[in-house]
């Protein structure tokens, strides 16, 4: 590999203080389409924690150097040495002092998307990671807190808007000019990460919030011309979060003004920047007609997400990347909650954990697999990962599962005191909810540093005669990249014991205690707990809630797991107990296609989704979960070894069918059942019955049959909203090959001008499993809707093929493998980030079967052999192959 493609690992243990602290930034920023002046006024001081006598060492990144001046002299070209990396004052005084810094930076030619560029026209910035340093010289660390005043001075014409963070102070004309200014004041100092500023020709809405102690705060979305029409529900996401913060966590907002700006061109979802929030405007901008359920329920998280890192992320910041879960673990954690307060708690889970098993667990199984608090790494950027935010998600909602409700609040509280206006770690985070509560945590500190999935083996023993039922427990934690020995972790099992009725037994534990919360603590390689007066076999209910992110397997039955299915109290298990029947069905399905064996009987699951879908009681929203079976890449994960997608494909194909044959007068009841009775609102409950609905349709037309397509057209041709029109239209792509085209066309037709729902149309496409679906992703490319320019519609039509579609994306002959390779090496050259995030695509070539898996390695090992590789894809390349 060629040495510039794998940059030097920044290790945990060797972090140090820095040297220099800055108390004050100035910055003047002269906006300007090619050649944008920044002047930077730094007021620093040596770190009393720092080395004596130290230069002073600057990041810096594609800039260009005009000027620098120390207390207003200006340097000689002696006093200082710059780098591609960094600029060094040799020898400053060591005492506070101010540097003047003017650099020119071309936001047009900025592909990267990192440090200031323009979107659609518009000047935007990203600085998260290390983008702060593509903008002027600095200490591009999160420990480097410092209060920032920003002007911006563009062409009124070009940038009638200008924002930075914090209040706005002064705005007005240059005089004699055409150009105008404003000055911006953020109070509340910040890493540099946190810095935003943008100018462009925006429309806004507008609207306010008054806190809880009664301060009024300016509200504002700003998107694309004539887009303001699709905001409204972003900014009523936006209220809502801030009241929830209030009253859930005490979280009160800070400044005079929130803003929010909705770009085109993102390499992400979208940034917490202090009182300036940017985000691809995909999680933004929705209207029935252009955005789904699904496009309204990740706006509504992700605008909360964003809000909540003012306290978790902003208030209290990373002392250092690798404390990235710190903030992100648990402002994820937190939007969780909040969606599951404004929508169904349970289907909420369903679907986080979904995502979890989609995207972490297999993270966690494969050659990028690293701990929730990485102790190395060789890019920060390629650690924004389902690992990071998801587990560490997870990670901080087993503390409360361990604490209770008043537990977890008090350890929050103590948090939110200690560390205001701190840089923190993991183990300040941690100390607080010992200390609050009284406990040691050193165990349960492992989550953060062991990676991979435990799995937890539990068998049950009821002992009619003695009236005990003993559950044994053994942990294990498979072997990790750089971790070949594990210790035990702390998991708290959450479990019930179900009677003969379906109703929880009550539990007593033998030595007296009742399993507290109904959680049990398994801490050791093996346990056993035994519960007493157990008159009845109980069907034991593991891990209710998904409380701990573990793969379990028990020696429950299949009869067991549909009594479940019926009548479990904790709707999560229910929901799982016929998906572990279908993920068990389709593995020996899969099994039996490659051998030319029978197919099993689905009739178990059959049994268990026939009387959930006539369970009354139950909430739509929940029924259409369970109607989804295991997609594709679960089936792989639990085969773990010698995948071949096309057997589960068929496997997964024919168990749909099946269903769809034995359920069909209960589907088609359901789908009658639920048509809509109004204009589309997007609440929980509407989407819920919408998500039924499609869900049965989904089915109905399983396989092609006549009725079902049938169905389907009408549905496509009826539809109001985009919810129904694009399900209507995915049904009929991927059953349909006859109708496929002239659907397509039309929906292309109706929406071109649209880019966010032309994404739908391309990932669509792409995720077709069929040989052809290579060519036509391929002449996609060529398509004037699509631009490799713009994250989005890559990430829709080669993130969708890559990794949304097993089979075509793994095809036998290797041309999907190296497609991507590809369009990999094809987008290096211009935006990093996104190309490293599609070749984490190959991130479970080692589970394949041997000829897939050599052509995985072909295509790895060719970008590898790729002179000039971007640091991003040369440490994705490089851990894939090691
Ligand atoms: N910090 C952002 C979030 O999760 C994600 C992000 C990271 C955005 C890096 C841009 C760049 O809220
Ligand atoms: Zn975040």
């Amino acid at each position: 590999m060629p040495r510039d493609a794998v940059p030097q690992p920044v290790r945990l243990s060797d972090y140090r203080p820095p040297d220099w602290l800055v108390d004050t930034v100035h910055l003047d920023v002269r906006l300007h389409p090619t050649a944008t002046r920044i002047l930077a006024r730094l007021a620093l001081r040596p770190n009393p924690e720092g080395r004596e006598g130290s230069p002073i060492v600057l990041d810096g990144d594609e800039l260009s150097l005009k000027s620098i001046a120390l207390d207003g002299t200006p340097l000689a070209g002696s006093a200082y040495v710059t780098t591609a990396g960094t600029l060094t004052v040799l020898a400053p005084p060591q005492r506070a002092l101010t540097l003047e810094i003017e650099t020119v930076v071309d936001p047009s030619a900025n592909t990267k998307l990192m440090g200031l560029y323009r979107s659609s026209g518009a000047y935007c910035t990203q600085c998260e990671a290390e983008g702060f340093r593509r903008i002027t010289y600095f200490p591009d660390r999160p420990d480097v807190l410092a209060v920032y005043t920003t002007r911006i001075e563009a062409e009124r014409e070009e940038a009638p808007v200008l924002l930075a963070n914090g209040n706005p102070v002064e705005s007005g004309a240059v005089e004699g000019t055409s150009r105008h200014y404003a000055i911006w004041h953020d109070p509340w100092p910040k890493p540099s990460y946190l810095f935003a500023l943008v100018g462009g020709r925006l429309d806004r809405i507008t609207d306010h919030f008054v806190t809880a102690t009664g301060k009024k705060v300016e509200l504002g979305i700003y998107v694309e011309p004539g887009k303001t029409e699709r905001a409204g529900y972003a900014m009523d996401a936006l209220k809502r979060s801030m009241r929830w913060d209030e009253e859930v966590f005490g979280c009160e907002y800070d400044l005079d003004v929130f803003n929010i700006v909705a770009v085109a061109d993102f390499n992400m979802g979208a940034m917490e920047n202090k009182g300036l929030n940017i985000f691809n405007d995909k999680y933004v901008l929705a209207s029935p007609e252009t955005a789904t359920d699904a496009d309204y329920a990740n706006i509504e998280g992700i605008i909360a997400h964003e809000y909540f890192h003012n306290w978790t992320g902003n208030r209290i910041t990373c002392r250092d990347w690798f404390q990235l879960c710190l903030k992100e673990g648990l402002t994820v954690f937190r939007d969780q909650e909040f969606s599951s307060d404004q929508r169904s708690r349970p289907v909420k889970r369903i679907s986080d954990v979904r995502l979890l098993k989609g995207h972490q667990f297999p993270e966690d199984a494969g050659p990028l697999a690293h701990p929730v608090r990485p102790s190395t790494y060789r890019e920060i950027n390629n650690f924004y990962t389902a690992t990071v935010y998801e587990k560490g998600a997870e990670v901080v909602r087993m503390l409360k599962t361990l604490l209770g409700e008043e537990g977890f609040r008090a350890g929050m509280d103590l948090y939110f005191d200690r560390h205001d206006g701190d840089a923190a770690t993991v183990e300040d985070f941690l100390a607080c909810f010992a200390d609050a509560n009284g406990i040691d945590l050193t165990q349960f500190a492992l989550w953060y540093a062991q990676s991979g999935t435990p799995h937890l083996a539990v068998s049950g023993h009821w002992d009619a005669q003695a009236r005990t039922y003993r559950l044994d427990v053994v942990q294990t934690l498979p072997p990790t990249p750089g971790q070949p020995e594990k210790q035990p972790m702390v998991i708290p099992l959450a479990l019930g014991l179900v009677g003969p009725d379906g109703n929880d037994l009550p539990m007593r534990l033998d030595d007296g205690t009742n399993a507290e919360r109904g959680v049990l603590l398994v801490t050791r390689p093996r346990q056993s707990f035994v519960f007493r007066d157990v008159a009845e076999r109980p069907v034991a209910s593991l891990n209710r809630g998904f409380s701990a992110p573990v793969k379990l397997t028990s020696d429950l039955t299949t009869q067991d797991l549909v009594f479940l299915a019926r009548h479990d109290a904790d709707p999560f298990n229910r929901f799982d107990a016929a998906q572990t029947i279908a993920l068990a069905h389709l593995v020996e399905a899969t099994a039996a296609r490659r051998t030319g064996r029978d197919l099993p009987s689905p009739a178990a699951l059959v049994e268990a989704l026939g009387a959930t879908l006539s369970d009354a009681t139950l909430d739509p929203a929940f029924i259409a979960q369970a109607l989804s079976v295991p997609s594709e890449s679960d089936v792989a994960r639990e085969i773990a070894d010698d995948v071949d997608p096309d057997a589960i494909h068929d496997a997964r194909q024919a168990l749909r069918r099946a269903l769809s044959a034995a359920l069909r007068p209960a589907l088609e009841g359901a789908y009658d059942r639920h048509a809509p009775t109004g204009a589309y609102a997007p609440d929980a409950a509407s989407a819920g019955r919408r998500a039924l609905r499609n869900a049965c349709l989904d089915l109905l037309a399983a396989g092609g049959t006549a009725p079902g397509l049938a169905r389907a057209l009408a549905h496509f041709r009826d539809a109001d909203n985009m919810t129904d029109r694009f399900l209507a239209l995915s049904v009929l792509a991927h059953n349909a090959p006859d109708a496929r085209e002239e659907a397509l066309a039309a929906f292309y037709e109706r929406f071109r001008d649209d880019p966010l729902v032309v994404d739908k149309w391309l990932a669509l496409q792409a995720q077709i499993a069929e040989p052809g679906t290579l060519e036509r992703v391929r002449g996609l490319t060529g398509h004037p809707a699509f631009s490799w320019g713009n994250p989005n519609r890559v990430r829709s039509l080669v993130g969708s093929f890559a990794g949304a579609n097993q089979t075509q994306f793994n095809r036998a002959d290797g041309a999907g493998h190296d497609f991507v390779a590809d369009a990999v090496l094809e987008l290096d050259g211009r935006n990093p980030q996104v190309a490293a995030r599609l070749l984490a695509a190959f991130k479970s070539w080692r589970s394949l079967e041997p000829g897939r898996r050599a052509s995985a390695e072909r295509a790895l090992r060719r970008v590898a052999a790729k002179p000039g590789l971007s640091p991003d894809v040369g440490d994705i390349v490089s851990r894939s192959l090691e």
